[in-house]
């Protein structure tokens, strides 16, 4: 009987040891991170993209956000072309919901009074280079102007840019288009209405290079040169050969990125408080941007 007794008692001991460590090692489990295969894993993007306030400004930063929110692993580098940060522009980024970051660089005096044709843009790609060397160790950046249509598959394709990547843009010049020229697979020169003597005649959104790449160019920047920012750019990237540039959108035989441009619109009027000022009107002349 006294047998039976401790045989019972070790059993019950026994299950509910197992037990106990059956719960503690589901726990330990399920403390562990997912093993991720390594394809999901895809290398970042940075989305370089120069703003500046203007009516439009909201309306085109809210276009482009929407489309990048289409898009996994990617920082959005949103650098205003100001003195002073924009709430409005802040609000607008949040709302979207894309990581991002929010920097200023105003373009220097010396080119904003200039008459002739300002390099815009410029000192806000530059700022984005500095945060890709200072921060960034792999992935690829792109330059993404606001004004910009962009089909999200590009953003796929020039993720896995070992150098330089190029492709068509749409609405470039009287050509409509601007691409590099491909015979038998290689580059045979450039189509677009304005060459200017350009070694690299291509729109600032056809193109995007390594992190990499770019790390091992110390002195890689954009000049402040009407006209030829692009090109200054990718000259600065030297050494790079026509033949490194690994063509995008199906060997350039599709437009997946168009320079759209909006239409200018000009200051909203001033509301008339004395008329308008218990109405909603009040609160939607904050989301009006003037300069
Ligand atoms: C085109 C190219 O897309 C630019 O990248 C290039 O700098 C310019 O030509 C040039 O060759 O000078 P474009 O359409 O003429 O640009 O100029 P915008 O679209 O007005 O500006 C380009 C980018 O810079 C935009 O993202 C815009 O928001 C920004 N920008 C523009 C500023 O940051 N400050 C300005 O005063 C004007
Ligand atoms: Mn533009």
């Amino acid at each position: 009987m006294a047998v039976a007794k401790s045989i019972k008692m070790y059993l019950t001991i026994f299950v509910a040891t197992t037990c106990i460590y059956m719960v503690l090692y589901q726990y330990h489990l399920s403390r562990q991170p997912i093993p991720q295969p390594e394809y999901i894993v895809k290398p970042p993007l940075y989305i370089i993209t120069p703003t500046f306030r203007r009516a439009e400004q909201l309306a085109e930063l809210t276009r482009l956000g929407y489309t990048l929110k289409h898009v996994v692993n990617l920082l959005w580098l949103v650098i205003e072309d100001a003195n002073q940060t924009s709430p409005l522009v802040i609000h607008t980024l949040n709302r979207i919901g894309v990581p991002y970051e929010y920097f200023l660089a105003p373009m220097p005096e010396e080119y904003k009074k200039a008459k002739k044709t300002k390099p815009r843009g410029v000192s806000n790609r530059n700022r984005g280079l500095e945060y890709i060397r200072a921060n960034a160790t792999s992935g690829v950046f792109y330059f993404a102007d606001d004004d910009n249509t962009y089909d999200i598959s590009i953003f796929e394709q020039m993720r896995y840019t070992k150098k330089v990547s190029m492709w068509p843009v749409g609405l470039v010049t009287q050509f409509g288009v601007s691409s590099p020229i491909i015979r038998e697979g290689k580059i045979k020169g450039f189509y677009d209405g304005w060459i200017g003597g350009r070694k690299f005649p291509v729109d600032m959104a056809g193109f995007a290079v390594s992190v990499k790449f770019l790390h091992e160019r110390p002195n890689a920047k954009m000049p402040f040169k009407p006209g030829y920012e692009e090109d200054g750019f990718l000259k600065s990237l030297a050494p790079l050969n026509l033949t490194e540039i690994e063509l995008l959108a199906s060997n350039c035989t599709e437009i997946l990125t168009w320079h759209t441009q909006t239409k200018k619109n000009a200051n909203a009027a001033a509301l008339n408080v004395s008329t308008y000022g218990d109405t909603n009107l009040v609160e939607l002349n904050k989301f009006l941007v003037r300069t």
